[in-house]
């Protein structure tokens, strides 16, 4: 999607306990150091300093989120990578894309992804929770202990438009008094085709709300948007904390290191923290009475312990890294949502692509938006979301143990979005468009973040092996034929004219296959890489309680702790860690 450049007038800023400078900290201990702003970090900083007894260092390597005026703007969180605001690092070549390396952006800022991702709001399958607590030994990680949690961290608000929702959630599975607010977009006419379509075709019915634990069927997109404004982690847990003089918070400092500042029952004590601005400015240190918690996200988190000495010794002694606590799953483990971006003609012209076509009307529209927080650029992309299962007998399960966590979770889905949209193709000129992404929900392939150097302000190699299983491609290109089959559907009849591009010249499997390795990208959903376990087990970095195996003092908390990545859009995911609904208590 293009749009012309659009600058908004710049916001005041509202933070008054943000430093920019770590030599201008306060002398004082802290007693917690948290390490990372995105959804983790914040919930973490927010809860932690919600008891007076503690001062608590809240760590971001990036700026401000107010630096960015478009991070509000839900219409614009395409605009917000490559920005001030993100990383813009690459993939090692991708093997499963034909050699390829693609962008892997991540949010750089407070509020971490959340602050520039898609809003997607979406819990997963009750299965997904259920599987982490048989796995791990730990109950409180079921679907049942943690619906209190999901239900707490929401506000339901309306849409944007205002129109009538019945029928399209189910407001009984929602909160009304949590810091998120959560809300749907605005209606269109190309969702009441899809609707239509999901009853003449079985194959895709229609789910009035996915975030019931069962999400199969096609639904409407809940998005992390309230008022029509984005309702990001920064947003939800620290600007309404932000007067609370037990909390600091550092802004444009990367955490260099955890350190080791003694040692108990023979294990290493880990509550230093080393920080800078610049590998050649000054280091500072920092020490927490009680602890650091990592939450730097799934590609940053490994990169730090393995900088700190903690990780696979083979790997850390390649860069003259001394060994303190020999963790070989560290980096490992690392999983990914593969997508594919599916455009079609369509032969209607209430799609959003004039919007991106005709300055005028994004003009108009962000006027708009302004004086009310509402009209186009109150949403995001995806309208709605469909959650499917490969049929029982496909043959891929005579070579595959069904990798999804139980018969009611999804392996694939369909985001929907009303307009071109492709991160490769070229958006033509002309014409009117819907897309149907294609997404590999429960993906096989294992990939890794590995050191690139030891200067921790150099990237790791990031490696989240796409498309390198035969799984994932037999879902992938079984994802598109199903996406075909929908479009067929009678309620699309004049109206979806037919695939746009090359998938318009793909006959046969292996015509879809090479389509599906030459255009798929990955839907920014690093997770895994520092994966829980059983207390106890020698496999996985953390226990269920999020302490690092081995070590006394240091804990991680982001999505770099679930074991698998979650069949779902997993922002959501990375919230529920038990304290983050129990009430925000906004100081003001
Ligand atoms: C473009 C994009 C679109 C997305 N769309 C959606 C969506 O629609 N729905 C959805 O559910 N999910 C979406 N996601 C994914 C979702 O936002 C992430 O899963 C989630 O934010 C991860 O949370 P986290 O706390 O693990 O890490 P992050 O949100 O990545 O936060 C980590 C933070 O730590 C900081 N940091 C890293 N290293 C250091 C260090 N050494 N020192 C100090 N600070 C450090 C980073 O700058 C960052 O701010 C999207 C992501 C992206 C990038
Ligand atoms: C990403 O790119 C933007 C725009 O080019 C730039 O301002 C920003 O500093 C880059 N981020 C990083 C971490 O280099
Ligand atoms: C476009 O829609 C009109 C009705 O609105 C129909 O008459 C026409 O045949 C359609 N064109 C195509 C190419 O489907």
């Amino acid at each position: 999607m293009r749009l012309p450049l659009i600058s908004l007038l710049f916001l005041k800023s509202v933070f008054a306990a943000v430093y920019t400078d770590p030599s201008l900290l306060p002398n004082s201990p802290y007693t917690y150091i948290v390490v990372g702003s995105g959804p983790g970090g914040s919930v973490l900083a927010n809860r932690l300093s919600a008891n007076p007894n503690n001062r608590v260092l809240l760590i971001e390597v990036g700026p401000s989120d107010t630096v960015n005026p478009n991070i509000r703007v839900p219409f614009l969180c395409t605009k917000l990578v490559p920005a001030d605001v993100s990383w813009n690092d690459t993939t090692v070549p991708q093997t499963g894309l034909g050699g390829r390396s693609i962008g892997y952006p991540r949010g750089r800022t407070l509020g971490g992804s959340s602050s520039i991702n898609y809003m997607v709001w979406t819990r997963g399958p009750a299965s997904d929770f259920n599987r982490l607590a048989h796995e791990t030994g730990d109950h409180g990680w079921s679907w049942k202990s943690l619906r209190r949690i999901l239900t707490g961290v929401e506000t339901l608000v309306p849409p944007p438009d205002g129109h009538d929702t019945t029928g399209e959630i189910d407001p009984s599975i929602h909160g009304s008094n949590g810091p998120v607010k959560i809300s749907l977009h605005d209606k269109t006419a190309f969702d009441s085709r899809i609707f239509k379509a999901t009853s003449q075709l079985a194959e895709f019915p229609f789910n009035r709300d996915m975030n019931s634990g069962n999400p199969l069927g096609i639904g409407w997109t809940q998005f992390s948007i309230g008022d029509g404004q984005r309702s990001s982690a920064s947003v939800s847990y620290l600007t309404p904390v932000l007067c609370r003089p037990n909390l600091d918070i550092l802004v444009n400092t990367l955490a260099t290191k955890v350190v080791q500042t003694g040692t108990q029952d023979g294990l290493p004590i880990f509550r230093g923290v080393e920080i800078a601005q610049s590998a050649s400015g000054p280091h500072f240190s920092r020490i927490a009475t009680k602890e650091v918690i990592i939450a730097a996200g799934a590609v940053n988190t490994p990169q730090l312990l393995m900088l700190s000495g903690i990780g696979d010794s083979a790997e850390l002694s390649r860069f003259n890294i001394r060994t303190i606590v020999d963790l070989p799953d560290v980096g490992k483990n690392m999983q990914d949502h593969v997508l594919l971006l599916n455009p079609f003609w369509v032969n209607s012209s209430s799609t959003g692509d004039d919007i991106g076509r005709d300055s005028r009307r994004s003009k108009d529209g962000l006027a708009q938006w302004e004086a009310s927080h509402t009209g186009p650029f109150a949403a995001s992309v995806g309208g709605n979301i469909g959650w499917f299962r490969l049929p029982k007998h496909s043959s891929i399960f005579r070579q595959v143990r069904d990798p999804s966590s139980g018969p009611h979770a999804p392996h694939y889905e369909f985001l929907t979005v009303n307009q071109f949209f492709s991160s490769i193709q070229a958006p033509p000129s002309t014409g009117h468009f819907i897309t149907i992404a294609t997404i590999v929900l429960t993906p096989t392939s294992r990939g890794s973040i590995t050191l690139a150097s030891a200067n921790p302000f150099d990237s790791p190699n990031i490696d989240p092996a796409l498309l390198n299983s035969d799984f994932d491609i037999f879902t992938m290109r079984e994802a598109v034929k199903a996406a075909l089959r929908f479009v067929a559907a009678p309620a699309f009849k004049d109206y979806v004219i037919g695939p746009f591009g090359d998938l318009a010249e793909a006959k046969t499997d292996a015509d879809i296959e090479a389509y599906v390795r030459s255009q798929s990208a990955h839907v920014f959903h690093p997770a895994s890489t520092a994966y829980m376990s059983r207390k106890g087990s020698k496999r996985g970095v953390v226990n269920p309680d999020f302490s690092v195996k081995k070590t006394i003092g240091l804990r991680i908390v982001d999505g770099s702790v679930l074991p698998y990545v979650p069949a779902a859009h997993p922002s959501s995911n990375h919230l529920h860690h038990r304290g983050a609904s129990s009430g925000v208590d906004p100081c003001q």
